[in-house]
């Protein structure tokens, strides 16, 4: 299917690419509004894992075999293409893992052993999915160092100023998502790293939100670490994405050990492998590696200004629906924002307001959204109602949401 150019999109145009949502055109048609959660996959990425199954699968990095070094090429050149995606200087400081989940547990169980010690402070956001915030609390209850709060503003912002005011020579390393999964807030990321780098202090960024919408270049942002999950960008469940300088890297303790990650074994001991093979003991994903290869080709041909062009259309589409239709308060108002809405239903609860939409076809997500403490900093003790697109989403969706939500209204305000 012929792709078109930015200055011909048009919302909903790349739709079409996506069997699930094909499947919809029915009468039950769903509206899917979950895409922070996870995102719909392209035909391409269905055809990327079959060819791979057909024609290549070998275990890599283990064979002498043909099939062996074709399946180990593919898996490897899927690690070149993410480096070149996000502008890393060498493959090997891009590590597979199963989830950006399983990616910061990596950074911050090294950090907890490590690194950190009893005099030691680390700074978390307050916007943090659990992700980025569980592993750092345990982390700090290891090595007895103290976690400190970074608050946003009421309009979703994180100040550099009260940045400046929390970092001091204690200090080791600041926890901050590049998108907020509740918010929506883009985070000004390269300035982090600026005034953090100034101090020495390491950033370790949650990506997970923000490459479905916009390129994003390590060269650039300059952080330390950077995780997300291929299962948001349009790619395979069960891949993440581990960043890191390999100056830093290289120092990271593995968190897990086994095959293919060691030299010399002895039965008392094991010397591990350079980059990026310490970090991948086990049998990695490598299937869902060379179909992300196949996304990333993907997104190249839709390009990234495309997406931004459609999303900024579904954003303002949306406000004029929360406009027209009262009675919905957005957490988190940023100027910079991806197109993602966690709302504050007046006099309903944000589950009944889900399950009236479910019944309507329309998919959202409602509760803390994997960020307790940020709800409630802002007081939504019952949580949110969150529609989060992608430049899938079409008038149509938002016609269903809306209809949807005054539905909701009649029902459940009496
Ligand atoms: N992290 C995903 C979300 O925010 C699951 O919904």
């Amino acid at each position: 299917m012929p792709l078109l150019n930015p200055y011909q999109v048009q919302l909903g145009l790349y739709r079409d690419h996506f069997p699930l949502l094909q499947n919809a055109r029915n009468k039950n048609a769903i509206h899917y509004l979950d895409n922070a959660a996870t995102t719909q996959k392209p035909e391409i990425l269905l055809q990327a894992t079959n060819y791979f199954y057909k024609n290549l699968n070998a275990n890599v990095h283990r064979g002498v075999y043909q099939l062996s070094q074709e399946a180990t090429q593919a898996y490897e050149g899927a690690r070149s293409a993410v480096a070149r995606f996000i502008k890393a200087r060498n493959p090997s400081e891009i590590v597979f893992t199963s989830g950006a989940t399983e990616s910061l547990n990596i950074i911050a169980n090294w950090f907890g052993h490590e690194v950190l010690d009893s005099k030691s402070e680390v700074i978390v956001t307050m916007m943090e999915h659990h992700a980025n915030l569980i592993p750092w609390q345990q982390a700090c209850s290891l090595s007895k160092a103290r976690m400190v709060p970074w608050t946003p503003d009421e309009n979703g912002n994180l100040d550099l100023n009260i940045l400046e005011k929390l970092i001091n020579s204690k200090t080791k390393v600041i926890a901050v998502c590049h998108v907020s999964n509740v918010l929506g807030t883009i985070n000004p990321i390269r300035e982090i790293c600026a005034l953090a780098h100034q101090y020495n202090v390491t950033v370790v960024v949650d990506g997970s939100q923000a490459v479905p919408h916009f390129p994003v270049n390590m060269e650039d942002l300059d952080c330390d670490f950077y995780c997300f999950s291929a299962h948001k960008v349009f790619g395979p469940t069960g891949l993440g994405i581990l960043y890191g300088k390999k100056e830093q890297l290289e120092k990271v303790m593995p968190f897990r050990l086994g095959g293919e990650m060691v030299e010399i074994v002895t039965f008392e001991s094991a010397t591990y492998k350079p980059l990026p093979a310490r970090l991948e003991a086990g049998t990695p994903n490598f299937a869902a590696a060379y179909a992300f290869s196949v996304i990333i080709d993907f997104l190249k041909s839709i390009t990234y200004d495309s997406i931004y062009i459609v999303e900024q259309e579904l954003k303002a589409k949306m406000l004029e629906i929360l406009d027209r239709i009262g009675g919905f308060r957005i957490l988190g108002n940023a100027e910079e924002k991806v197109p993602l809405f966690a709302l504050i239903p007046e006099k309903m609860h944000p589950h009944d307001v889900a399950q009236v939409l479910a019944l309507q076809n329309v998919a959202v997500r409602a509760g803390y959204q994997c960020a307790m403490p940020l709800h409630r900093y802002y007081g939504a003790e019952n949580g949110s109602l969150r529609v989060s697109m992608a430049f899938y989403n079409n008038q149509e969706d938002l016609d269903a949401l809306e209809e949807g939500l005054k539905k909701a209204q009649q029902m459940l305000k009496g």
